[in-house]
């Protein structure tokens, strides 16, 4: 049944690679305007879920809803509004190598094939501003930027059809505490800005904590909690406890002070 509030739903999804069960029976309702992360061990099938929510790998059953549309049926122009309504930053910041920044970020425009020339440029440096990178690197390499930079960019490029649903696969994984305290920053202004909603895998409590609204917790093929932060902490489950409390201790020697209302898992 499609539920109205969700910009995402996710229902009875299974997904076997071989006898390998990595979902069974997962279901999740993104609601719009929400920043919604996931977290999970590794093998968990975060990345395999983001995926499949952006349509680039299929369940083996169960079905995935984008802005109430089925993934499993779409035409060709369902599938074309879908993916202008949504953006994506992956991992690695994925920026053509061989594309300048101005190009990067002017592509999804461009595929478009309907802003001429000179509307593309005025967009591409509203974004450029948008990410606070000035006009003097629109015309470097991928390969002349520093990571942060890099992310600011990839980010740019995901925000250039101002989408209302954005994926973030590990926004700042990679960054040092300075840059990923600034990339945060940024996403949580834009999310206001753009009124936003978010689907974000990470393993760094950073953005967990100053982004989440809710948080999915993914063990043993299922969805084992979702909710805030103190309410997910409190579930037992070991990887909850371990998890919780290793990238914890791991922030506290950054940054006493900043931590020390984060609920402690029981
Ligand atoms: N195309 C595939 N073929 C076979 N197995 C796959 C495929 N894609 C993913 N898997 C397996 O599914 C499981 C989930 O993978 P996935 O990448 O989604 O995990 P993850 O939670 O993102 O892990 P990490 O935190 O390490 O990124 C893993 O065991 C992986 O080996
Ligand atoms: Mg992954």
């Amino acid at each position: 049944m499609e539920n109205q509030n969700c910009i995402v739903e996710v229902e009875a999804l299974h997904t076997q690679f071989g006898d390998h069960v990595v979902h069974h029976d997962i279901n999740l309702c993104v609601n719009r305007g929400e920043v919604l992360t996931l977290v999970g061990g590794s093998g968990s099938g975060k990345t395999t879920l983001l995926r499949q929510m952006l349509g680039l790998e299929k369940p083996t059953h169960g079905s995935v809803r984008l802005f109430g549309y089925s993934r499993q049926n779409l035409n060709f122009t369902q599938s074309k509004t879908i993916r202008n309504r949504s953006g994506v930053l992956f991992q690695q910041g994925a920026l053509f190598s061989a594309l300048t920044v101005f190009d990067n970020i002017a592509l999804p425009l461009r595929e478009l094939r309907k802003l001429n020339e000179r509307t593309i440029r005025d967009l591409v440096m509203i974004k450029l501003k948008l990410v606070a990178i000035g006009p003097e690197h629109a015309n470097k390499m991928p390969a002349d930027l520093s990571g942060g930079m890099i992310k600011r960019v990839a980010l740019a490029r995901a925000l250039a059809l101002d989408p209302e649903l954005l994926f973030l696969d590990e926004p700042t994984a990679g960054l040092d505490p300075e840059l990923s305290e600034s990339f945060i920053e940024l996403i949580l202004t834009l999310r206001s800005e753009m009124n936003l909603s978010i689907v974000m895998v990470t393993h760094d409590l950073e953005p967990l904590v100053a982004l989440s609204d809710r948080i999915a917790v993914l063990a043993d093929q299922h969805i084992i909690a979702i909710g805030s932060l103190t309410e997910v902490c409190r579930y037992p489950h070991p990887f909850i406890k371990s998890f919780f409390k290793s990238v914890l201790n791991k922030q506290i020697k950054n940054k006493e002070a900043t931590w020390k209302t984060i609920p402690m898992p029981s």
